[in-house]
């Protein structure tokens, strides 16, 4: 048994070595160098075999105990300098109060849009969607617009390559649409009427930027299809609408217009105080009418038997109005100095 009287000075030397080292590398060496298939403890245990027979069940026991012993302190080692190593190299001021991640908040884009559809949901609308790649056919033709049609020239604008994967069938040049009234077309195909839709979307125009344009920029169309639906409904419809948004000292203003898609065609005027205070009597601020009876036909309802009414507006100008700003530009730059103030 003379070993067995070294191994409680070698258990002890081993348990210093583990605790000596001082990262998890050297403590994976000591490891190695003690209970490793070359280790000094290994070494010993091989030596079990040169005992007396009786000899060998106490002794096993023992060594045992103490292999156990020595793993459960490389276990309590290896996790102290884990711990170690995720800890921060500087020192660190435990008593900091905590960083705070700022909270964004909605575009004031996006604000004006909700409100919008808020209150048209109040009167039964609901919200549709369409593609801003278009074709010419439901952006234009459709829209009882045809090719050679002088309306169109305002709207000649960001043609998608033809050979890009987006490409529509043969006859159909895709585009990025210039109004959201081409999803009156996809709407009125998809389905039956009645129809009671608004649509909030992006539009792309050839416009240089200024204080007042911008290439792309956010409309919302209205569309309602029913049987008897007058022009009364949809002035109407509108003024509930902007006195929601804008307050009661709204006033509103018809203007007979063209729009190839609606006949009679009108353009809204607007005025309240902040309208006034900028010097003008009258801002222009929607284009409406009622249905066109071609874009029924086109789109396969009777206009024998369905009347309806649509418009379009921009929503960066009532956004503009509505907050006193005064370059349209200031929506799209991301400034968050700008941005939170609404
Ligand atoms: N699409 C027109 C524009 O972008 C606005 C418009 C006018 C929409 C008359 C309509 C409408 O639905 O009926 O200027």
């Amino acid at each position: 048994m003379s070993f067995l009287n070294e191994l409680e000075p070698l258990k002890r030397s081993a348990l210093s070595d583990f605790q000596a080292a001082s990262d998890l590398a050297a403590l994976e060496q000591t490891k190695g160098a003690w209970i490793g298939p070359h280790g000094k403890f290994t070494a010993l245990m091989k030596q079990l075999g040169t005992l007396a027979k009786e000899e060998k069940p106490a002794a096993g026991k023992l060594i045992n105990a103490t292999k156990i012993e020595l793993e459960a302190a490389l276990a309590a080692r290896r996790e102290e300098l884990e711990l170690k190593a995720a800890l921060p190299k500087e020192p660190t001021d435990w008593t900091l109060p905590g960083r705070r991640r700022a909270l964004g908040k909605l575009h004031p884009l996006t604000q004006v849009t909700d409100d919008i559809v808020r209150s048209f949901r109040k009167i039964g609308f609901a919200v549709a969607d369409g593609p801003e790649i278009e074709d010419d056919y439901h952006c234009f033709d459709a829209l009882n617009t045809p090719a050679d049609h002088p309306a169109r020239d305002s709207h000649d604008t960001f043609f998608v390559s033809a050979s890009s994967k987006l490409q529509t069938p043969s006859s159909k040049l895709p585009l990025l649409r210039t109004h959201t009234s081409s999803v009156q077309i996809r709407v009125m195909k998809s389905q039956p009427p009645p129809i009671r839709i608004i649509v909030p979307g992006r539009v792309y125009r050839r416009d240089n930027a200024d204080a007042t344009h911008n290439p792309t920029f956010h409309q919302i169309e209205g569309l309602y299809v029913d049987k008897g639906v007058t022009v009364g409904d949809l002035k109407g419809t509108v003024e509930f609408v902007f006195k929601e948004l804008m307050g009661s000292d709204v006033k509103l203003r018809f203007r007979p217009h063209y729009f190839s898609y609606t006949e009679p065609s009108l353009e809204i005027d607007f005025t309240n105080a902040l309208v006034k205070k900028l010097g003008k009597d009258w801002l222009e601020i929607a284009g409406c009418g009622m249905v066109h009876p071609q874009v029924f036909e086109n789109v396969g309802y009777d206009p024998e038997v369905w009347t309806g009414w649509a418009f379009g507006f921009g929503i960066e100008r009532i956004a503009m109005l509505r907050y006193g700003i005064n370059d349209i530009r200031l929506f799209y730059e991301n400034d968050v100095r700008f941005l939170k103030q609404f």
